[in-house]
């Protein structure tokens, strides 16, 4: 089977993506936690290897395809992170990590069919590589992984997997199908995100905690972080999909738009053209183009709603997202891992610049 798996492209080392190389994590106590995350992100690496293997040719280059192809492992970092608030990189924790990793990557398989995606982590999608049932069939095989390795972890694990599942699959439903008579498109929206992004993100967060047996005040903390990052995170994409990439996915500006995804700016164009002829007038262009697909006043009209105030109003709601996420982190105690949480918020929103 081919193509080869890529070598591990993992991007930047940890402590540069949180922010933990900054003066501000000068201190001894940051150094030596950032210096246990990266220690428990290897482990976490070896595992995911070892556990995406299935004694089959086949299935092993398939399901370690976009494990190899890199990823920022945000969320096993995040468990490992919220951990250290308790007896920090133990066995349970390492697996929980692990079961966050996986589920992710089961999740990116699917959702690359249903939107169609040609590249994924700068490669091409698995199914472009090996077609749908092929790619379908390895999210399915990487699902039952995590399951297994849930299963190990214990009932609460298996409870809160199965609820994060059920979440992440309605999150892509309701996506789909779009709003419902009488739902507010924005709401609706903003419950899409939450669902098929901030679940996982929030569980991962929370099983740190749980699995590294940290006070149990703080996990309520950590899971309204992690859902409310995880929004933010999206929205922060929304606005980042209306300029051309500089990195190597190969999207060009506007790619969900182009794919028909309604990001908010163009949620709250839709609003304001309700009162706004010069809003109605770039929403009638943008709909042009996305029906027609490629045309250069589509690519202008693009550019205009990057200038357009409704995505400086997006740019400032995933601020807002970030902010609450934040100040969800109150019941933790002041030191380094509410410190490093606080600054993975604040990068979340600084991608956009
Ligand atoms: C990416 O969104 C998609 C998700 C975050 C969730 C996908 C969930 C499923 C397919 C259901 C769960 C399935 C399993 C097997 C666990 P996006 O398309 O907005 O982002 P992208 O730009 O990364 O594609
Ligand atoms: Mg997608």
């Amino acid at each position: 089977m081919s193509p080869a798996i890529p070598a591990t492209r993992r991007s930047k080392a940890l402590s540069s993506q949180l922010g933990l190389t900054e003066r501000i994590f000068s201190s001894r106590d940051d150094r030596a936690m950032a210096a246990t995350i990266e220690d428990g992100l290897a482990l976490v690496e070896e595992g995911l290897l070892r556990e995406l293997e299935f004694a089959d040719n086949i299935a092993d280059v398939t399901s370690r395809y976009l494990l190899s192809a890199g990823g920022k492992r945000v969320r096993p970092m995040l468990t490992l992170l919220t951990a250290q608030l308790g007896d920090g990189n133990v066995p349970a924790v390492l697996a929980a990590a692990q079961v966050v990793e996986i589920t992710h990557l089961a999740s990116l398989y699917h959702d690359d069919v249903m939107d169609e995606a040609e590249q994924r982590r700068g490669v091409p999608s698995a199914q472009a590589v090996w077609g749908n049932s092929v790619a379908i069939l390895t999210g399915d095989l990487l699902f039952a992984r995590a399951s297994k390795l849930v299963a190990s972890l214990g009932e609460r694990a298996i409870i809160l997997q199965a609820d994060t599942f059920e979440r992440l699959v309605l999150g892509q439903l309701n996506e789909t199908a779009g709003p419902q008579e009488g739902d507010d498109p924005i709401e609706h929206y903003i419950e899409v995100l939450a669902n098929k992004t901030g679940s996982l993100i929030a569980a991962a967060a929370q099983m740190g905690v749980v699995f590294s047996n940290a006070a149990e005040e703080y996990e309520n903390a950590v899971m309204l972080f992690g859902e409310r990052i995880g929004v933010a995170f999206q929205l922060v994409d929304d606005v980042i999909d209306l300029s051309p990439r500089a990195d190597d996915t190969g999207k060009v500006a506007g790619t969900d738009l182009r794919a028909g995804v309604p990001t908010l700016p163009l949620l709250y164009l839709r609003r304001s053209a309700l009162t706004d002829p010069q809003a109605a007038g770039l929403l009638a262009r943008l709909e042009a183009g996305i029906a027609s697909d490629e045309s250069p006043e589509f690519e202008s009209a693009i550019a205009e709603l990057r200038e357009h105030p409704v995505t400086a109003t997006t740019l400032a709601e995933a601020q807002r997202w970030a902010d609450d996420a934040v100040a969800a982190l109150a019941p933790l105690p002041d030191g380094s891992v509410k410190k490093a949480l606080t600054r993975f918020a604040e990068a979340m929103v600084e991608r956009s610049r």
